[in-house]
């Protein structure tokens, strides 16, 4: 491990992942987990913040995610993979960090601001553990001391945040951590099935365990291009929300058929979205063998937890005795 850079970064568990998290996260920590010394780890206590009305679904959502992380090939060998709540070390500095953050930096973070404005949920987001999201997620960055955070560009403000802590914590106390640098994600150009943000929240997305039957449900329904509104019309596939699609799962001499054909309305939506069906389907083909794989071997999967957990929990105690030496307290 000596020498690399550190890398931590974490996901909400609030659902099953999908084709949005494949194609941008996830190729991303695949990227960054054969040249990084890299912390993945789940977020729930992060998704409590917006699901503690039914918290259920965070325990459900973080072994699906775990398997959805395995089956794309994030590798335990080579990352370490853990869950956030399992590592009391967090709660512990989020609580110290609590002590010497202004309130004025959390209540103008744009995620806290946005979500109490009218169009936002207001009074469910009001809690003390919501305004506090960001200095949780410092937390969580700064105990591995990392050097980098993978995150899209949503997450910024949040990054931010935990550079202006790190430093006051360093000014108060004396130079104890890194201030760790944001790596910005590109962002996936797979859109929902109605042509928004693929997400959980907007019921639109393409999961990376749907079945062939979903799949096929699924591609059907999605919108394409909005200006094709008959099929002699001519198509864009510039302008097509399917098309993103095409160049990961389709072969060259397809998507240059597509390229083609579709402008000159040679071919049609219909045909067009049962190439892609195929092509999904072959393509998820070999993810969904892994999750299988990983769902009838529950053992598997809670040793591969319980061995990320051990690695972070390692590396939390150290920070932790410095940190408390660091305020007075150890
Ligand atoms: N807030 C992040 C998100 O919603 C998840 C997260 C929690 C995270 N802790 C983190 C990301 C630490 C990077 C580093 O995507
Ligand atoms: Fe999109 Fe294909 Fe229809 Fe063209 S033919 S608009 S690329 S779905």
């Amino acid at each position: 491990m000596t020498g690399k850079k550190r890398v931590v970064s974490g996901m909400r568990t609030t659902g099953k992942l999908h084709l949005g998290h494949h194609h941008g996260v996830l190729t991303n920590w695949l990227k960054l987990q054969d040249d990084y010394d890299c912390y993945f780890f789940a977020a729930d206590w992060h998704a409590l913040t917006s699901e503690y009305q039914d918290p259920a679904i965070v325990k459900e959502s973080t072994r699906d995610i775990f398997i959805d992380w395995l089956s794309v090939g994030i590798d335990p060998e080579k990352a370490t993979l853990f869950i956030q709540s399992e590592i009391k070390e967090h709660a512990e500095l989020h609580l110290l960090l609590s002590m010497i953050t202004p309130l004025p930096w959390l209540l103008r973070n744009p995620t806290y601001k946005d979500s109490q404005s009218d169009e936002g949920q207001g009074g469910d987001d009001a809690t003390y553990g919501f305004l506090g999201y960001p200095v949780l997620q410092a937390a969580d960055i700064i105990i591995y001391k990392a050097n980098l955070v993978p995150i899209g560009v949503d997450q910024l403000p949040h990054v931010e945040l935990t550079r202006e802590i790190t430093r006051r914590f360093n000014h108060l106390y004396g130079d104890t951590f890194p201030v760790p640098e944001p790596i910005l994600t590109e962002l996936s150009k797979v859109t929902g099935l109605d042509g928004r943000k693929m997400s959980k929240s907007y019921n639109n997305a393409i999961l990376l365990s749907d079945d062939e039957t979903e799949l096929k449900k699924k591609v059907s329904s999605m919108v394409t291009d909005v200006q094709r509104a008959r099929r002699k019309d001519p198509g864009d596939p510039e302008k097509c929300n399917l098309f993103p699609l095409h160049p990961l799962y389709s072969n060259k001499a397809e998507i240059d058929e597509i390229c083609a054909a579709c402008p000159k309305a040679e071919i049609g939506c219909v045909d067009c979205k049962k190439i892609l069906l195929k092509n999904l389907i072959a393509g998820l083909a070999p993810v969904h063998e892994k999750q299988r794989y990983y769902r009838d071997n529950d053992k598997l999967l809670d040793e591969i937890i319980a061995n990320g957990n051990a690695q972070a929990r390692a590396i939390t105690r150290e920070t932790m005795l410095e940190v408390r030496k660091a305020v007075k307290l150890g």
